[in-house]
């Protein structure tokens, strides 16, 4: 695919993709993740000399209304706090806008839009018609074959990848791809049937499939062990024991567990063998988790997607503590991806331990499953020409 920093932007008109679809609150952005991850492609595509729009959705609202609750102003208002140049919101522009060289003009969310979800082809050719170069960077959303993922990259004179948007699908090429050895990947969160392809999909490329949170106990139970009143999966019991037959799948020997799902529950750790039929499972116990970290410290390669445990609640945390810390003590390439493996990353303060971060949610997934993603095929397609 062709690339951004390839290409000569001096007085053109360039349009970026980015996903800056962050938390919102009381008209302040409350996580910054991703337009971090968004600013190197701005300040890049600014000393090119570009003329610069950034486009992006936010949320999802409903679709050819302005909703002020969904406005990208909050978002403008933080990058001309951290950006030296001037950012300005533009609410009108899909007949033409002017953009001047040294400023940044955001489009106001793309989804406000009639047809942007449905990648409606007169709406990307006026998106296209905004600009000389399109820069998709959003890999965030490039799981959406939409208007300005998808269609806008089609009709432009040139459409390229952006640089965050290329070093997304380099780090998760060298773990999906060419993983060095050992490669563990870890995978939590509530359900099973939400992740099922993702497991499937890494059971096959880990050498060790590390499952936690409500997805581990549908594992539980699949090994004959009691899990209670706990979340799991009872008719996917038989799919898990599919996977463990095809895949190193270790599971849990003791746990942590409560009688309510509650800030104020208390907490029991016990061994899976004395799991009584109120308790519900909340996280590993600490034999099962030192286990895992024990099982990290030889990897090359480790995948996380997903807490094993109510991380929220400190007294079902240690968990996922132990294996962030175990992450952030290996060398070896780790990647992270899901907003609530970030928040996890967050909390125990490993950000700068893990060797990438990805900014992709479901796109993240999808990737991981071995999709294509929309947004990349139509990048391809662009470049054989
Ligand atoms: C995300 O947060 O995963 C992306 O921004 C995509 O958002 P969407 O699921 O509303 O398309």
């Amino acid at each position: 695919i062709i690339k951004m920093t390839d290409l000569d932007l001096n007085g053109k008109r360039v349009l970026v993709r980015e996903d800056l679809n962050v938390p919102v609150k009381d008209g302040k952005v409350t996580s910054d993740a991703r337009i971090l991850a968004s600013i190197p492609t701005i300040k890049l595509a600014l000393e090119k000399g570009a003329k610069l729009m950034i486009t992006s959705h936010l949320g999802r609202p409903t679709e050819g209304e302005y909703n002020e609750e969904f406005s990208l102003q909050p978002i403008v208002n933080y990058l001309n706090d951290v950006l030296d140049v001037p950012v300005r919101l533009a609410k009108d522009y899909l007949d033409g806008i002017e953009v001047n060289a040294g400023e940044v003009v955001v489009l106001e969310n793309v989804r406000f839009n009639k047809g942007e979800k449905k990648n409606d082809e007169a709406l990307a050719k006026k998106m296209a018609a905004l600009c000389d170069v399109y820069v998709m960077d959003a890999f965030g959303t490039a799981h959406r074959a939409q208007a300005s993922t998808h269609g806008v990259g089609q009709f432009a004179d040139v459409a390229c990848a952006g640089p965050l948007l290329a070093a997304e699908l380099d780090a998760l090429g060298k773990a999906m791809d060419h993983p060095a050895r050992p490669m563990v990947a870890i995978v939590g969160g509530s359900k099973v049937s939400t992740k099922l392809t993702v497991l499937e999909s890494l059971s096959k490329i880990a050498d060790q499939l590390v499952v936690g949170g409500g997805i581990a106990n549908t594992f539980i139970a699949a090994a004959g062990g009691n899990v209670g009143k706990s979340l799991y999966e009872a008719d996917l019991v038989d799919t898990a024991k599919a996977l463990m037959s095809s895949a190193s799948i270790p599971v849990a020997t003791d746990v942590v567990v409560g009688k309510e799902f509650s800030e104020t529950a208390v907490a029991t750790t016990k061994s899976v063998a004395d799991v009584v039929d109120d308790d519900m499972i909340f996280d590993l116990g600490p034999d099962s988790s030192a286990k895992l970290a024990e099982i990290l410290k030889s990897a090359k390669t480790i995948l996380w997607n997903g807490p094993v445990g109510v991380f929220e609640f400190d007294q079902f945390a240690e968990g996922t503590k132990v294996i962030a810390q175990a992450i952030a003590q290996s060398d070896a390439f780790s990647i992270a991806g899901g907003g609530d493996t970030l928040a996890a990353i967050d909390k125990f303060g490993i950000k700068d331990k893990v060797s990438y971060i990805s900014t992709g949610g479901g796109a993240f997934l999808e990737f991981v499953e071995g999709k294509e993603l929309p947004a990349v095929a139509m990048l391809e397609a662009r470049a054989k020409g």
